[in-house]
């Protein structure tokens, strides 16, 4: 994963220990690298359903496990790597451009996921050859 030069990463969050319970947080351009124009989250997947199967031209995403577990699978057209995704104190940064698809999702597990874009279906590839082909041209 070396043709972008903005690369994913795991983020780890702030953690306030507490015995009544623990907090993390996240404030905009501060933990993650953009500013939060939506979020949005996905719940009650069925055992062995697969989301994401596309990438953005533009938007970046930051994505946590709030509850459970799943994996990323992130593609940048020449390779791919997974990231496995269980605690809520940490999350996966995506810049643009990446293609991305995420399973294995336990049960009752929720994906939390911060964009740097309104939803805007002029922003997304679909199709993973035309995704290949836009990658040659970053
Ligand atoms: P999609 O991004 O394809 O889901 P995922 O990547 O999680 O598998 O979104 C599924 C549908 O939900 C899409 O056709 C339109 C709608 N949608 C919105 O209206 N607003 C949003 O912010 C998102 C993420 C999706």
């Amino acid at each position: 994963m070396t043709k972008n030069s903005v690369v994913p990463k795991i983020i780890d969050l702030p953690k306030i220990l507490d015995p009544r319970g623990n907090l993390s947080f996240i404030e905009s351009e501060n933990q993650i690298p953009f500013a939060i124009k939506r979020t949005y989250w996905i719940y009650d997947v069925p055992g062995g359903e697969i989301r994401g199967s596309h990438a953005f031209k533009k938007g970046q995403g930051f994505i946590i496990a709030l509850s459970g577990s799943f994996e990323v699978v992130l593609n940048d057209g020449h390779e791919e790597k997974s990231f496995f995704l269980n605690r809520s104190y940490y999350g996966l940064y995506i810049p643009e451009m990446y293609w991305r698809t995420i399973k294995n999702f336990s049960t009752n597990s929720l994906a939390l996921v911060l964009a740097s874009t309104s939803y805007d279906e002029e922003d997304y590839i679909r199709d993973f050859s035309q995704f290949k082909k836009e990658i040659e041209n970053v």
